[in-house]
């Protein structure tokens, strides 16, 4: 396996990107965690030294224990990783002004052609991508130059006879084109043969969850959506009947969804599910409330008092398990330090393991999400089910700003299930990271017919994002906004106006609450 070592970089999570894609096993660790004991214990086949914002001049900025240099395995060190290199090996860094450079730049090659530049200046130069602040000034003993830019004249350096490598840019971005090339030639001088594949991972992971529960029973929450969904159908090839999962229907589900979730999980799989049919008292919970962070509050709550009852009736539970990605695990190198903003509480049942009692089992927490949607369709899971966009826990209520009231719910459902069907219709469900209706706390008036409506109006919301962080509204053609409207006017009672939201994320959200 391949070690990176973190030193708070923005992009740390993409060089694991790339390298998962090329099949190649590796873990993020913060370098305050990296001691001698640490890298001995680890025994990395390779190691990556990402970038950072730090400065390798100020005193006490972050540095890997010098023993990495002695492991004789190859190092590739990212900006901030190529400066810490060449100041602990004995070239020079320096910052001040003119020193920077953000964005995109062209590398020309110099020197010899080495296999980490296979496939690389093809054509006469590369484009890739910068952002720093300081820059080597003169590169270390045993170092050789084999490419440069016009602001970083050490773009590209290496100790061939080491295995040292050191580049000033960042391949693991979008904006180097080529990096992907970059890093498989790397991995290749490292030995790595490309064998992390998601039927290996399989059997691995069914032999942990087996090992780890043994005759135990386990719980899993189940949401429907795809992180969980993959978790349960996992653990269940592990140890069958040891697990029950629950699912909580709250009343705001989408149309038709808990009855695919129940069918799926009982009559496809034959996983034992518990349909916890709690939509009278969430709903009765919710009359009357119209403060977002309130409704997700009294959701959130209610979810785990509901969860824990149906647990309880479990007897011999001692696993939880949840369907943790890796991005949620990374240790992050935090330099800001203080408390961020709550934009919105976001519910989920953290702290509940704790408040049971239980144990963990969290078989996807070395994954990323779309491998998690790879290990789904090893487990055979329909194409449908993996690829659907994301759905929030607190479901429809957060789509439905003022009161929430059973009447709008039903509307929202219909007009959200015509809107998600044109979207299939017309082959777009996939390139659209989440797509669904707000009902409009508004009544307009219309006229349909000879007569006049007064009914809701309703926000048609569609997005395109990588993680759900930032977005994009998704640029329908007026066509399609035509038909879809017209469609939702006529089929569905009890909205007779439709927009679009074409707001992005910032500065809006995604959601409407
Ligand atoms: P926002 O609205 O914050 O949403 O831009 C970003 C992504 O998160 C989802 N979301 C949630 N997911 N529990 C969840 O499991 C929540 O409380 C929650 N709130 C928002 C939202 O659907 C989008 O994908």
């Amino acid at each position: 396996r391949l070690l990176i070592i973190d030193f708070g970089s923005q992009v740390t999570q993409l060089i694991a990107r790339r390298l998962r894609e090329l099949s190649v096993y590796c873990e993020i660790h913060p370098f305050q965690k990296v001691t001698p004991a640490f890298l001995a214990e680890f025994a990395p086949k390779a190691v990556i030294l990402s970038g950072g914002p730090a400065s390798v001049i100020d005193e006490g900025s972050p540095r890997p224990p010098k023993a990495v240099f002695d492991l004789d395995v190859p190092i590739l060190g990212i900006c901030y990783g190529q400066q810490v290199m060449m100041h602990m090996l004995g070239g020079k860094v320096e910052s001040g002004h003119g020193t920077a450079e953000f964005g995109r730049a062209y590398v020309v090659p110099t020197g010899d052609k080495i296999g980490l530049l296979d496939g690389w200046f093809e054509q006469d130069k590369e484009q890739v991508w910068m952002s720093h602040g300081d820059h080597v000034s003169a590169i270390a003993p045993g170092f050789e130059v084999y490419g440069t830019s016009p602001n970083a004249p050490f773009a590209i350096t290496a100790d061939t006879t080491r295995g040292f490598y050191a580049v000033q840019f960042h391949p693991e971005v979008h904006h180097t084109p080529n990096g992907a090339k970059f890093y498989e030639n790397f991995v290749k001088m490292a030995g790595f043969t490309g064998d992390w594949t998601m039927g290996a991972y399989r059997e691995q992971a069914i032999d942990a969850i087996r090992e780890q529960v043994g005759d135990k029973q386990v719980i899993c929450g189940l949401s429907g959506g795809v992180d969980s969904s993959v978790a349960a159908v996992l653990i269940h090839e592990a140890i069958g009947d040891q697990l029950t999962c629950v699912f909580v229907d709250h009343g705001l589900l989408r149309k038709d969804e808990a009855e695919e979730v129940v069918k799926m999980f009982r009559d496809n799989y034959k996983i034992k599910l518990i349909y916890a049919d709690e939509k009278e008292l969430f709903l009765g919970a919710l009359d009357g409330q119209s403060d977002p962070e309130t409704k997700r509050k009294i959701i959130g709550g209610l979810f785990i008092d509901v969860f824990q009852k149906y647990a309880n009736e479990i007897e011999g539970a001692e696993f939880l398990a949840q369907g943790t990605l890796y991005p949620d695990v990374i240790e992050s190198v935090s330099f800001s330090g203080g408390p961020s903003v709550t934009i919105k509480s976001h519910h989920n049942v953290g702290g509940l393991p704790e408040k049971m009692g239980l144990k963990l089992v969290e078989p996807l927490r070395e994954l990323f999400k779309d491998e998690v949607r790879a290990l789904g369709r090893e487990l055979g899971l329909p194409a449908s089910f993996i690829g659907r966009h994301p759905f929030p826990g607190p479901g429809l209520a957060i789509r439905c700003p003022g009161e929430i009231t059973r009447a709008k719910l039903e509307i929202l459902r219909e007009a959200d299930a015509v809107y998600i069907d044109q979207i299939r219709k017309h082959g777009l469900y996939d390139e659209i990271w989440q797509a669904f209706v707000a009902i409009l706390p508004v009544r307009t008036v219309g006229v349909m017919g000879d007569g006049r409506t007064y009914d809701f109006a309703c926000a048609l919301r569609a997005v395109t994002s990588v993680d759900g962080m930032t977005a994009d509204y998704y640029p329908f053609t007026h066509e399609f906004l035509g038909e879809t409207a017209t469609r939702i006017i006529n089929e569905v009672q009890g909205i007779n106006r439709v927009t679009y939201d074409i707001t992005s994320k910032p500065p809006g959200t995604i959601e409407w609450e």
